[in-house]
């Protein structure tokens, strides 16, 4: 038995293309989600974010309500046959082994194949290993590294390593707040056929008032674990910490979407020089560098959004503090 596993990786995240995308990130003076990502060292800075402020981790009501959407996509998916389960951004991928392991529950001789799709390998492999212990063939389980903000065709991308079209089940799990809802929905929808269906997770705005949810969320990124991470990516060009201020604020999204986001920006003190791939790179005192941005949503505001790209949300589940909600939608 073979002990290497094939690893699909698509040319967005080639060395060359992963090395244009942060020259231009730095060019531009805003950071590329992914390179949050990008190191061992910053898996590890981001783990300890996740670990202690994700509802997700911290909260079983929020578990709670990540798996009644499982029950529900596996319902909804009932008696057509063979599923594709597809995670896009999947990270450990362990929200997608319990709708791997809902899935296999309700029929255990369906036949499922599963993509686990990041731009990080590693991570890619782990949520392989953990669809393998949901009960998944190893030979059914086909990662894929790509860079979903710069792989403008999902659709082709995740058809290449998936011949032959199955109903799709897509997961889109912490991603939706990372992307320009403009940006995104379009793409998602063109994974979706008729019968296929999509499981998305959004930060939602507590209470009854959205600029004052929005408020209410700051201290989940305006916290020491939080900056370590953000900031690390600087650092590890050479950036100085006392180079310039970190500010964690409220802004509106550009795109006029009516949506606010959390960004965190590092404004430059004094200037600075650093190398990065023998390029010299030179920030002046008084320039702002976006590091990251997280929009937070409503239930209705999900709704409406998925809506105006053509997705239709069937089903809704929030956790009881009411910051983070999972969707169970359709194409229109
Ligand atoms: C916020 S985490 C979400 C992880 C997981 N889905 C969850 O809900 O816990 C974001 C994940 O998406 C990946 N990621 C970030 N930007 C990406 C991009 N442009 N394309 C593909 N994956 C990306 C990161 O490597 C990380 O694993």
């Amino acid at each position: 038995m073979s002990m290497s596993v094939a690893v699909h990786i698509h040319p967005s995240q080639f060395p060359h293309a992963v090395a244009e995308c942060f020259a231009r990130s730095l060019r531009s003076r805003q950071m590329h989600h992914a390179f949050h990502y990008g190191t061992p060292k910053q898996t590890l800075r981001w783990l300890r974010v996740h670990e202690a402020f994700s509802p997700a981790r911290r909260d079983p009501g929020c578990q709670a309500a990540y798996s009644s959407a499982a029950d529900a996509a596996v319902e909804a998916m009932a008696g057509a046959g063979a599923v594709d389960v597809i995670g896009l951004g999947c990270g450990g991928g362990q929200k997608e082994a319990g709708l791997l392991r809902a899935l296999l529950t309700a029929d255990p001789r369906l036949p499922v194949r599963y993509v686990p799709a990041d731009t990080g390998v590693g991570l890619a492999l782990v949520s392989r290993d953990a669809a393998l212990v949901a009960g998944v063939a190893s030979e059914a389980c086909a990662p894929l590294v790509l860079d979903l903000a710069t792989a403008e065709d999902w659709d082709a991308a995740v058809a290449e390593v998936l011949p032959g079209r199955r109903r799709r089940l897509v997961t889109f799990f912490g991603m939706l707040p990372n992307f320009l809802p403009g940006e995104v929905l379009s793409r998602l929808r063109g994974l979706l056929a008729p019968g296929d269906r999509l499981l998305v997770s959004a930060n939602l705005a507590p209470g009854e008032v959205y600029e004052a949810g929005v408020e209410r969320i700051l201290p989940l990124y305006d916290n020491e674990p939080t900056r370590e991470w953000l900031l690390g990516v600087l650092l590890d060009i050479g950036v100085e910490r006392d180079d310039g201020v970190l500010e964690v604020r409220v802004a509106s999204c550009p795109e006029g979407s009516g949506l606010l986001r959390v960004e965190a920006i590092f404004r430059f003190a004094r200037e600075r020089q650093v190398t990065v791939e023998g390029e010299p790179v030179r920030f002046e005192a008084g320039e702002c560098f976006r590091l990251f941005y997280s929009y937070r949503h409503t239930v209705d505001r999900v709704a409406a959004q998925l809506a105006s790209h053509g997705i239709a949300v069937d089903g809704s589940w929030t956790d009881p503090a009411g910051d983070e909600g999972v969707f169970l939608a359709r194409r229109m």
